[in-house]
């Protein structure tokens, strides 16, 4: 009973407590939302897009500059974030892109950029805020992940393969940087409406055995875009996860992923004749 009150005690605590949060890819999608919602509750927002200039005047909160696929932005980012604050609560790693296609037709050129900026663009940005982070001995690092970084689905290997990444890579960090009281957590979305398939970049080169394939794809990607549901819901659970102490490292958010994921772990063989029956209705 005492502990239930201390927890509920240190949940109010750091939801009272005003934090200054970073956010990457903040101009679109759950990232705006996310920085708009935690701007709302009084925290010290500060987003990023490679384009501030275009969304600053509309926004409430201060947006700087950040190109995941950029060497040189990424390391003047420690500077651009320490000009407007003098300490750092929060890192939330949102910026992201799709490559969709069917991965023989996807160039493997196309595919590296995904994961260069991804996977590699995240793990650079996190590296940029670490030493600060360690310096206060303190600090969160959350990360949006996929679903599709714990179970995979046609059309998106790439992507896959770089929300993959990102998982295993954070659940390693999770341990070292207990230590230093930095915690680590991901999220992990299903299918919401947000400007990705818009933003997305898509394989060009078709290759004919393909065809019959395709066309079920294409179906079962309309299917997802239908259902996908309101970013709305994953904006309220990274809020959440900010204003938990000490936040567990998997937070799936979406209709029907315990199923998928308990499949995934217990029943691979049933996930994928699901899957298989979705694609072939
Ligand atoms: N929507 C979904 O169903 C879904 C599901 C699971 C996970 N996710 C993940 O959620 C995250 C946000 O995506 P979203 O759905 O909100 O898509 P979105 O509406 O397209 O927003 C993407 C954001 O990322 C930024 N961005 C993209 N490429 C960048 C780069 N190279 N360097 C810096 N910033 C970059 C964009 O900013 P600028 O263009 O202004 O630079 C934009 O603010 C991504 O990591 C995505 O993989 C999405």
């Amino acid at each position: 009973m005492h502990l239930q009150y201390a927890s509920k005690y240190r949940t109010f605590k750091i939801k009272n407590m005003k934090q200054n949060i970073l956010i990457t890819g903040a101009s679109s999608g759950f990232g705006l939302l996310v920085a708009s919602a935690l701007h709302k509750q009084g925290h010290h927002v500060i987003g990023t897009s490679r384009n501030p200039e275009k969304y600053a005047s509309r926004l409430p909160f201060k947006l700087i500059s950040l190109d995941l696929d950029s060497e040189q932005s990424i390391n003047s980012l420690a500077d651009r974030v320490f000009a407007e604050v003098s300490r750092l609560d929060v890192l939330i790693n949102n910026a992201g892109f799709l490559v969709s296609g069917i991965a023989e037709e996807t160039p493997v050129e196309l595919g590296r950029q995904q994961l260069e900026t991804n996977f590699w663009g995240t793990i650079k940005v996190t590296n940029a805020l670490l030493p600060q982070f360690r310096k206060q001995k303190s600090g969160k690092i959350i990360t949006v992940g996929s679903i599709v970084g714990l179970v995979s689905f046609p059309n998106g290997a790439y992507y896959a393969a770089s929300k993959h990444a990102l998982e295993g890579y954070f659940k390693s960090l999770r341990y070292e940087l207990k230590e230093f009281n930095i915690n680590v957590a991901m999220i992990q979305p299903t299918a919401f409406k947000t400007n990705i398939l818009d933003n997305s970049s898509n394989a060009s080169g078709k290759i004919d055995d393909y065809n019959q394939l395709r066309v079920k794809i294409e179906k079962f990607t309309n299917n997802l875009v239908t259902n996908a549901g309101d970013p709305s819901i994953v904006a309220a659970k990274v809020v959440k996860v900010v204003e938990t102490e000490n936040p567990q490292f998997r937070n799936i958010v979406g209709k029907g992923t315990y199923t998928l994921i308990h499949l995934q772990h217990f029943a691979y063989g049933i996930l994928e004749k699901s899957v298989l029956k979705q694609l072939n209705s």
